[in-house]
């Protein structure tokens, strides 16, 4: 396996502004190439100021009218939610961009169970990738302290599920009832940006760059063996005690 491309930046701040600026650039080159870009987003708090920066100092360097945005997960909890990963990237980034509402891809949360939810995204994908299995331009994921990634926990079914795109999930940690795209799905992904920083993150990070790693235990190390280009963005304190 090819040495891992981890790019450390001094703190949270500064890794932002190198992710905003790379997510701007891989956008640009998405639309030049194919038209339009299909950007997954990440939930969680990690890559929060980067979509402040997509929405402020890289705003104009995205052809947001070509982009089309997607969630790796979400949390089944209702769209107005403070705890919903949509509402946390419209409120930083989608609401204050010009990309067509047409163009806006949450997961559906209004509906009756995760499952309901689940099944409609997959028929949303199903559409927008006319049937094929999605190959997401760019996919922007985070990394838990116990090495999980978007909501495929540790012995999580979405690591091995190979059928169905989109799975209802019961995460450990609340809110518990989610939506996760399955790992087949991400690691299809043409790229991947990992977030994580923190040195909570450390031992998690270690793992999932351990290519020896179990992605049973360590659902992160499973990003590495799709066909994707991953990038890990990560701070200092997130490389403490791993030799990175
Ligand atoms: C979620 C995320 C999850 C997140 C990690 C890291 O819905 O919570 O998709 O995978 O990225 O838990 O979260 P932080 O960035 O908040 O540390």
């Amino acid at each position: 396996m090819a040495a891992a491309d981890v790019r450390v930046s001094g703190t949270l701040d500064a890794l932002s502004d190198s992710v905003a600026a790379a997510v701007a650039g891989a956008a640009h080159h998405a639309v030049k190439q194919r038209g339009r870009c299909t950007l997954l987003l990440s939930g969680g708090s990690t890559p929060r100021t980067a979509y402040e920066l997509l929405a402020t100092r890289y705003r104009g360097r995205v052809p947001w009218d070509r982009v089309h945005l997607f969630w790796g997960d979400e949390r089944f909890v209702p769209p107005g939610d403070p705890r919903s990963n949509a509402r946390t990237a419209r409120e930083a980034l989608v609401d204050r961009v010009p990309c067509p509402p047409a163009n806006v891809h949450p997961v559906p949360t209004a509906l009756p169970s995760p499952d309901a939810a689940a099944a409609r995204y997959e028929e949303t994908l199903r559409a927008h990738f006319a049937g094929n299995r999605p190959v997401f331009d760019l996919a922007l994921l985070g990394l838990g302290a116990d090495a999980h990634t978007a909501s495929i926990f540790p012995g999580s079914r979405a690591l091995v599920e190979t059928d169905r795109w989109v799975m209802a999930v019961t995460a450990p940690v609340e809110p518990s009832p989610r939506i996760t795209l399955t790992m087949a799905v991400l690691t299809a992904a043409s790229r991947l940006f990992v977030l994580a920083a923190g040195a909570d993150k450390a031992v998690a990070l270690q793992r999932a760059l351990d290519p020896a790693a179990d992605p049973a235990q360590y659902p992160a190390a499973a990003l590495r063996h799709g066909g994707g280009r991953v990038t890990w963005w990560v701070d200092r304190a997130a490389t403490s005690g791993s030799g990175v």
